[in-house]
């Protein structure tokens, strides 16, 4: 078995040993070995490996290294670490390194995504990179690129919260399809959001050839900028590492999204708990007198709810409340309910906006996976109801513009179309109604009459059917039947 020798490596293994072997700051993972037989997750603080716990930055596809040797001199206040899959490249970056004695450099030669699936631990990269990423570009071989949905999955899992990514290409293909793939997430750059000049980005080798060639090079950098802030009772609101990472994304030039943990999202408590309006209260206040005015600027939202918008699902009931509820509505229809929680929470959520900035932008998220029904999610989420605050959607399948959200994923839909559907307010509350009436069958109003046999009684909603269906309903009338107009 061939070993390290003082300035040099040499492929660590024979070819039927294939195993993965640890040399220094030099992780090998041999090519189609035993995928049962992975090793464990790295830990960065072991001083085989860093020996530290300073932020760790990931360049992927990292070629002869040339660009994060020179970052990795430049920022020693990082870890750095460069995924290479070609050994006479990964060797390459090691000697440079060495050569720099270099110890925030580690080199791992093996396929990123395997890499990223089996080793490295969730939520620990600060930051990643992909510079110039090989572009494949026939149609046929484009399955190759690096930069897809497996990929993503396993780096959002294995990012902190807040986390980067800047990808690198001189390929306007790959642009475009690193683009459809990370849509979801928040670019630094406007619309187109890459920039085709990213002054002190660095060089590389791939960098410097395209530009000596005259191509554009575009720069893609896009993150996860949310940070949590635990806002229960018993957090301390200390929140000081949020705040050293807000200052890490100010300084870079980022914008915030503040999500306030408040456990709203599966209360314990019916919402007019006094004690616990009055923490929720004091870390509302607490953000205003102590971020806001640091990060007024940097800051996009304030998150208060990410959850379902099937608030009746775990509504706390207190008497108070129930004979609001008694007042609320007259008769039981089916969309009371789910209603008048939706609007129990939208008083909440406004009565601690009140507490906030009046410049701050009050974000809500909601799941509609539970809601039963299109009408009964556009009814729940209405603009009028929630109109005071900015809301994304999640988890129905909507022609809805506006903020959608995924996991920690944000981004605005736009719906390229010529025409749109006015949604009503009443008739849907009625259509709900009829469809929840025991013993009913569904009829439709073209055919009602082929229907109706051993009908007595025929439920509509007034004024809306069309003048045939109308005088099919006087031939039900005056053969006996009844019909009840809601
Ligand atoms: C076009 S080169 C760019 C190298 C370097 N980033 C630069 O800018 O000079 C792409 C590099 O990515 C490596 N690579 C491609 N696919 C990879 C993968 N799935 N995992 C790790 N490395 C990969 C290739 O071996 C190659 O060295």
């Amino acid at each position: 078995m061939t070993t390290k020798i003082k300035k040099d490596l040499y492929i660590p293994f024979r070819w039927e040993e294939r195993r993965h072997v640890f040399l220094e700051r030099f992780f090998y993972i041999p090519k189609k070995y035993d995928s049962q037989n992975h090793g464990e997750l790295l830990n960065w603080s072991r001083p085989e490996v860093f020996g530290n716990d300073l932020p760790v930055f990931v360049e992927f596809c990292s070629g002869n290294g040339q660009w994060i040797v020179q970052q990795a001199k430049a920022h020693p206040e990082c870890n750095w670490v460069a995924v290479e899959m070609r050994f006479e490249r990964a060797r390459q970056i090691w000697l440079r390194s060495f050569g720099e004695n270099l110890t925030n450099l580690y080199v791992v030669c093996g396929e990123a995504l395997e890499f990223l699936s089996y080793y490295v631990p969730p939520k620990c990269i600060a930051q990643s990179f992909i510079n110039f990423p090989d572009p494949w570009p026939k149609r046929h071989h484009a399955k190759h690129r690096i930069v897809q949905a497996p990929f993503l999955r396993c780096l959002s899992k294995t990012m902190k919260q807040g986390a980067s990514v800047t990808l690198v290409t001189d390929s306007p293909t790959y642009r475009d399809q690193m683009f459809d793939e990370f849509k979801q997430w928040r670019s630094r750059f406007e619309a187109p959001f890459f920039c085709t000049h990213f002054p002190s980005y660095g060089e590389s080798f791939f960098a410097d050839l395209w530009v000596g060639k005259g191509r554009e090079i575009f720069t893609y950098s896009i993150s996860m900028k949310w940070i949590d802030l635990p806002c229960q009772p018993h957090d301390s609101l200390d929140w000081s590492q949020q705040l050293s990472l807000a200052k890490t994304f100010q300084s870079q030039g980022e914008r915030i999204v503040w999500k306030c943990n408040l456990g709203i999202e599966t209360p314990f408590y019916p919402l007019d708990d006094e004690m616990q309006f009055q923490a929720a209260s004091l870390a509302m206040r607490r953000f205003t007198e102590h971020i806001w005015p640091i990060f007024q600027d940097h800051t996009d939202f304030v998150c208060l709810y990410q959850g379902t918008a099937g608030f009746d699902a775990f509504f706390s009931w207190s008497d108070k409340q129930r004979s609001e509820f008694e007042r609320f509505t007259d008769k039981e229809t089916p969309l009371a309910l789910p209603l008048f929680c939706a609007e129990s929470f939208a008083i909440y959520f406004q009565m601690l906006s009140h507490r906030l900035p009046d410049e701050a932008k009050v974000l809500l998220l909601f799941d509609l996976t539970h809601l039963k029904s299109p009408m009964r999610a556009l009814q729940v989420i209405s603009k009028e109801r929630f109109e005071h605050f900015s809301i994304g959607f999640r988890g129905m399948d909507l022609p809805l513009e506006g903020l959608w959200w995924e996991g920690t994923t944000l981004y605005t839909r736009k719906i390229e179309t010529t025409a749109g559907v006015v949604f009503p307010r009443e008739l849907c509350d009625r259509i709900e109604e009829l469809l929840s009436l025991d013993g009913v069958k569904i009829l439709f109003e073209s055919n009602v009459s082929e229907e109706w046999e051993g009908l007595d009684l025929l439920y509509v909603i007034a004024g809306s059917l069309g003048v045939q269906g109308m005088r099919k309903l006087s031939g039900f009338r005056a053969a006996g039947g009844e019909i009840i107009e809601i």
